[in-house]
């Protein structure tokens, strides 16, 4: 188990993600504050930070229980960090230290270098540089802008770099970790899926014991994978409820629904179709149908759980990425980019405790969890879907027939690039009902209908996308075939804006 102490970079997730690909597990935690169960940890990561040590302001933890104590390493910010409080210096760097470089010293016979020699390329990002080493520093590497690009501290298993080994950038990054925590610290690589899967339900089963469990499944990676694993641990005593908010894609409840049980999963269909359109009608403002969409859920799902009878707990799907973006909202380091509804979690008036099976891991983590106990590659690999469905794809106010147009646009669109081998090349890909009408001919006929527009995004995060560069002979037929097929639409574009500045969703 590691640790790694945030100091609010841009690239602390990162930095876990690389040490979870050597298989080993590790935990976020702000500077702020430091666990106080230090034994469980056989080494700590300290990361980067926007901050400069020289600032009053900037993150100046005590590391006395760590430094000297357990492997460490320091990361850029850290690295500096540790320089300015131990004799030596940092100041501003004269020449800008952004992007690539390569090293051009690496000391010889390092455990820590271990397969890395000069030329390997290493990605900078910082605004003060180490001026001269910490007491006991040994210079290990260098670039040829930054002296100090890597130094250790003599009689301590204290290593630090100013370069950023988390970045896929940073070519033998992912090697140095390796050397550092497999070689030097000598942590054991035995976080896997499997090995998650076998804790995860043990502790589930330590936890809930014999008491009956309420989960909401969407249909995505998130709430299935978790459904399985509670699943695993404690059978028919975990409730599951799906519901059918009238806004999914077509055919979407009926087959989920039936994948569900084909898993052997306890799940309750509920159409609540009507309740939400009803809810919806003459709604146009974005905002007004989301909060909508989200009173009627929160209403159908209660009224769902209540007829389980003595439900204890409340599942989530709540993975380690919303937990991180609370806990920063909260008081921790990094930018505040938006709260998480999962997280902080109890709605008031579902008096459940909850349990989340995925709070301590990644989105690409809770795949191969999921591959890893049988469950369908196909459902593994959805797009992400929004909660609210196809009404923030409708613009403008919600009918049953817009939604039945949407539906068919969507799936000729999707199903389309599922055919071309496109599909698993984009992370989300949707279409959009606009609220005008455009002139067409047909037949000899005028026509007067809804114009659709198509959105195919690349992205790791939906923090940020681009648009998809589709081949134009697909989006020629799928425009072709749309048009010939949907009735009421004349028209189809094609979304080419990035995130920012526009967003995935159009509402
Ligand atoms: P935006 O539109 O903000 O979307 O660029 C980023 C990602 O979040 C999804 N999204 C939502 N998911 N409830 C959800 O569960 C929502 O209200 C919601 N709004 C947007 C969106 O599909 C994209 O993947």
């Amino acid at each position: 188990n590691v640790l790694i102490l945030d100091f609010g970079s841009q690239y602390t997730q990162l930095i876990a993600r690389r040490v979870r690909e050597l298989n080993i597990y590790c935990e976020i935690h702000p500077y702020n504050k430091i666990p106080e169960n230090l034994n469980d940890f056989k080494a700590v990561i300290l990361s980067g930070s926007p901050s400069s040590v020289r600032s009053d302001e900037a993150p100046h933890p005590d590391l006395s229980e760590i430094r000297g104590k357990k492997p460490l390493l320091a990361v850029c910010y850290g690295a500096q960090y540790l320089a300015h409080f131990s004799g030596g210096l940092v100041a501003p760097s004269n020449t800008r230290e952004y992007g690539r470089a390569n090293l051009s010293f690496v000391k010889e016979n390092e455990d820590f270098f271990k397969n890395i020699s000069e030329g390997s390329q290493v990605w900078m990002s910082h605004s003060d540089t180490i001026k001269e080493l910490p007491t006991g520093g040994t210079l290990l590497a260098s670039t040829h802008d930054v002296q100090n690009a890597a130094y250790k501290i003599e009689g301590e298993t204290t290593y630090a770099i100013q370069f950023h080994p988390e970045v896929y950038h940073s070519t033998d990054g992912k090697q140095l970790l390796e050397n550092f925590l497999v070689n030097i610290a000598e942590v054991a690589q035995t976080w896997t899926p499997a090995s998650f899967v076998d804790e995860t339900v043990a502790d589930i089963k330590a936890k809930v014991g014999n008491d009956k469990v309420v989960l909401g499944l969407s249909g995505g990676v998130d709430s299935t994978v978790a459904a399985v694993l509670l699943h695993k641990a404690i059978g028919s005593n975990l409730h599951c409820i799906f519901v059918n908010n009238g806004l999914l894609r077509k055919n979407e409840f009926t087959d989920v629904l039936k994948q569900y049980e084909g898993m052997g999963l306890n799940v309750k269909g509920v159409d609540a179709s009507a309740r939400f359109l009803n809810e919806l009608a003459g709604l146009s403002d974005p905002e007004a149908k989301r909060k909508a969409i989200g009173k009627v859920f929160i209403d159908v799902f209660d009224d769902e759980a209540n007829q389980i009878e003595d439900a204890k707990w409340l599942a989530q799907g709540t993975i380690y990425p919303d937990v991180i973006e609370s806990v920063s909202v909260n008081g921790g380091p990094s930018a505040t980019i938006k709260s998480h509804h999962n997280v902080g979690g109890l709605p008031d008036f579902m008096k459940l405790k909850i349990v989340e099976p995925l709070r301590m891991i990644f989105k690409d983590e809770v795949r191969r969890v999921g591959a890893s106990m049988g469950i369908d590659k196909e459902l593994l690999g959805r797009h992400p879907f929004p909660g609210p469905g196809l009404a923030i794809r409708i613009l403008g106010d919600i009918t049953s027939e817009k939604v039945r147009i949407l539906q068919e646009v969507d799936a000729i669109f999707i199903n389309g690039l599922k055919e071309s081998g496109l599909y698993n090349k984009v992370w989300q890909a949707g279409a959009i009902l606009l609220p005008v009408n455009s002139v067409g001919v047909m037949g000899d006929e005028r026509t007067y209908e809804k114009v659709v527009a198509l959105r195919a995004v690349e992205s790791t995060d939906g923090m940020t996308a681009d648009w998809v560069n589709l081949p134009y002979e697909f989006l020629q037929k799928t425009s072709n075939k749309i048009i010939n097929n949907v009735k009421g639409v004349n028209r189809v574009v094609y979304d080419i804006s990035s995130k920012p500045p526009a967003t995935i969703e159009w509402e």
